[in-house]
């Protein structure tokens, strides 16, 4: 038999779902050596992936039952499709095409929820399923992205040498780790989207706090982020930010930036996270602020017509503030990035203990590092934080991190005192600030709410004196 009619090798991986992610990650697993199967229920994205990248280890398969039939055996299947009703519809197509022992990952932003029962219907017909979180978009699916695998430890242990080939690589090691089991990955990646929500928010009020105080223009502003990007702020989205402020548009010759209409949109994820968050019971205010900045400048029409009945100040910056505005943003964005983190690390730590998930949160930063949106500087004494002191209830009261949260407290003070004065809208910098403040509280004024409560509608209180007594009532009437 010649070269040219051997029947081909079986595919060692197969990748259902070809649109940019699902190619990115097929391409990439090939370029380590893998033999991958394709599928698509459009075939003809099969045919535009051959042309466009023509990879000898991908093969696409016309339909699923040869796609999985070319798989070896324990198949190893990810999916990349649509999160929700496609990702059930998929594995009802799988189901009678599958062995026992198979494994099934689903890659994309699907809600913990859906991975926790879909994990329980494989598991009951012999499969596995892993939920696995991805993140870096198109280029890290392609050269190297962070990925949040949850599921049975026994389906991580064979996908673990791909998952690891493909995974981005830091001084840390690999980004990735078996994050749990059930829907700690899709968890996880859900939480690593609301502190993206907020970490964007932040930067978009870095922005116009200084354009809009000190007018600084979009080349300005790119060339302030660069020198910001060399210390400790440096993140991908700051990078991000200043790949963004130096485009300019071809038809106008401006930044494209400011061609850009400012209403911001959302796939969900976000959202998932603040509504989680309140379930828990978990405060979250710097990713809630987030989204409710994203859903108000939505409302654009509302927004210009409010603008001429609302006036707001008058006021301009003092010279003190002209000369430190920039430094005090500087300082006030690191800080609110930490108090980000740190909610979003006290609600995976909640959830991790609601479900045994048993999730390290040092590991996550560690992942986190490289390949991911929110890789940032700051992973790094983060993650050493949480390895010294695993049960930090908040990453705030850290010995790494409160010195510098004092440190840097003023300047960012100054930074909402002056954007206020003028104004301008810094709803993560506030809610951030204000999280820190009341956590840092012993006393709040929640005194006056139990008596409110009582007072009008006798919910009873815990006295200071004898707060283990129980809660009594008392007549405020009298
Ligand atoms: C990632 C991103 C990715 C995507 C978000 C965008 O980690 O690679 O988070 O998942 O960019 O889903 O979310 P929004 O459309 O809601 O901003």
């Amino acid at each position: 038999m010649t070269a040219a009619s051997s029947p081909p090798k079986p595919a060692q991986f197969g990748v259902a779902g070809m649109g940019v992610m699902g190619a990115s990650l097929a391409l990439n697993i090939a370029d380590h050596g893998f033999r991958v199967a394709v599928w698509d229920r459009h075939a003809e994205r099969i045919e535009e992936m051959h042309q466009k990248y023509g990879h000898p280890e991908v093969r696409g398969t016309p339909s699923l039952e040869e796609f999985v039939k070319r798989l070896e055996r324990p198949r190893r299947i990810l999916l990349m499709v649509t999160a929700g009703e496609a990702v059930d519809s998929m594995l009802e197509r799988l189901f009678p095409l599958l062995s026992p022992g198979d494994v099934v990952m689903d890659a994309g932003n699907s809600w913990y929820e859906d991975t926790r029962r879909r994990e329980r219907l494989c598991h009951d017909k012999g499969f596995h399923f892993l939920g696995v979180g991805v993140s870096g978009g198109e280029e890290g699916a392609r050269h190297g992205p962070s990925i949040m695998p949850g599921g049975p430890a026994d389906a991580y242990a064979l996908v673990r040498p791909v998952l690891e080939a493909i995974a981005a690589r830091t001084e840390a090691g690999l980004c990735v780790t078996h994050v749990g089991p059930d829907g700690a990955g899709h968890f996880v990646k859900m939480v690593h989207n609301g502190i993206e929500y907020a970490d964007m928010q932040l930067l978009a009020e870095t922005y116009d706090v200084l354009r809009r105080g000190l007018g600084m223009d979009a080349t300005s502003l790119a060339d302030l982020f660069s020198r910001w990007n060399e210390g400790i702020a440096e993140s991908f989205l700051l990078e991000t930010t200043i790949k963004v402020l130096r485009k300019k548009d071809e038809k106008t010759g401006r930044p494209l930036v400011d061609m850009v209409l400012d209403k911001a949109g959302q796939k969900g994820t976000g959202k998932w996270t603040v509504q989680v968050a309140l379930d828990k019971g978990v405060p979250v205010p710097s990713i809630a602020s987030a989204l409710d900045a994203r859903n108000l400048s939505s409302l654009k029409d509302e927004r210009v017509a409010a603008s001429r009945v609302l006036k707001g100040p008058h006021e301009s910056l003092s010279n003190e503030e002209r000369q430190n505005l920039a430094q005090w943003a500087h300082d006030a964005l690191y800080a609110a990035r930490v108090v980000t983190y740190a909610q979003g690390m006290r609600l995976i730590q909640v959830a991790s203990r609601e479900y045994g998930w048993n999730v390290s949160l040092a590991e996550m930063a560690r992942i986190w590092r490289g390949g991911c949106i929110i890789r940032a500087r700051l992973l790094t004494p983060l993650r050493e934080a949480f390895s010294q002191q695993p049960e930090l209830p908040n990453l705030m009261v850290s010995d790494a991190f409160a010195p510098v949260l004092e440190g840097l407290a003023p300047a960012w003070r100054k930074l909402i005192g002056s954007a206020t004065r003028l104004g301008i809208p810094v709803p993560v910098f506030s809610s951030s600030l204000a999280y820190m403040d009341s956590y840092r509280s012993p006393e709040l004024p929640q005194n006056l709410t139990q008596a409110q409560r009582d007072a009008f509608g006798a919910h009873t209180y815990q006295r200071r004196d004898t707060p283990d007594a129980g809660f009594v009532h008392s007549d405020w009437n009298t």
